[in-house]
């Protein structure tokens, strides 16, 4: 049931893959006993976020669908400002919507920069904007913003996808700093290899190799991030701030 006092949580990129992870934790009751959050579930198209939508209030919690693409400046400010207006508060940000363009730099056309620009990094400024009014009116934020250990420590062929996570990193090392006396919090949770959709076509012989570059020798699973992000946007995470935590079973330990 969603009361006045609900912690309300935006979600980008539920449809599936990490970020449908995320929503489906936030949406359960924290393990110090407290309530679940009312989890808006973003992406592009609504048929997979009303299938979770259904999923999270078969498992008793709460959720809405917003249905709108990030790289769309108005409409996601406009997701946005609709869930203050309805819910009167927002609680929770998590921008992890997020794509590859892989090319090396030499092949890389302006096209594959600039989407993967605007989706990764842009929108999370634009959702930020958007959400922070609410969140100083109400003296309490939690935004984690989802990038990636290329973002870290780089990686041939991603010039543009490590540029954005890392545009990211620096993005919320300032939001917790212009932010912060109003007890706003803004972290980083950057994954390493995680299986997803996104990973699903490397080789066999890429995954052996990534594997052996991790101390827990595996990949993660949504769930490991999911973990990680439930921490961050905790009531009990307010003394942690503009942090990146790499998820990503030690390949890189930054
Ligand atoms: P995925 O490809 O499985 O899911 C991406 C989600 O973002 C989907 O819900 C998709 O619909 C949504 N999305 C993409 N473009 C959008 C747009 N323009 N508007 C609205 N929604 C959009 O990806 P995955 O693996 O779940 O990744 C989630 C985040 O984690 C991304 O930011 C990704 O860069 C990051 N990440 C993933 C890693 C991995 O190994 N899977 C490693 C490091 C970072």
């Amino acid at each position: 049931m969603t009361t006045k006092q609900t912690r309300v949580a935006f979600v980008t990129g539920a449809s599936r893959g990490i970020g449908r992870a995320i929503a489906t934790r936030l949406a359960k009751p924290t393990t110090e006993g407290g309530q679940g959050r009312h989890v808006v579930l973003v992406s592009r198209s609504e048929a997979p976020l009303n299938d979770l939508k259904a999923e999270i209030e078969a498992g008793g919690g709460a959720a809405s669908v917003r249905a709108c693409d990030v790289s769309d400046a108005k409409s996601l400010a406009d997701a946005v400002e609709s869930v203050v207006e309805e819910f009167g508060r927002l609680d929770i940000l998590v921008n992890n919507a997020g794509i590859t363009r892989d090319n090396l730099v030499m092949r890389m056309s302006d096209e594959e920069w600039d989407e993967t620009i605007d989706t990764n990094l842009k929108s999370a400024f634009v959702a930020i904007r958007a959400a922070a009014r609410a969140m100083m009116k109400q003296r309490f934020g939690r935004i984690c913003n989802i990038a990636s250990t290329s973002g870290v420590v780089g990686n041939a062929g991603q010039a543009n996808y490590a540029a954005s996570k890392a545009g990211l990193i620096g993005l919320s090392k300032s939001i917790a700093r212009e932010l912060g006396g109003k007890n706003i919090t803004c972290n980083i949770v950057a994954p390493g290899f995680i299986q997803t959709d996104m990973t699903a076509d490397l080789p066999p012989q890429v995954i052996d190799h990534v594997k052996a570059a991790m101390a827990v020798r595996n990949l993660g699973t949504p769930d490991d991030i999911a973990a990680a992000v439930a921490y961050v946007t905790s009531d009990d995470a307010g003394y942690l701030t503009g942090q990146t935590i790499c998820v990503d079973g030690g390949m890189t330990m930054c």
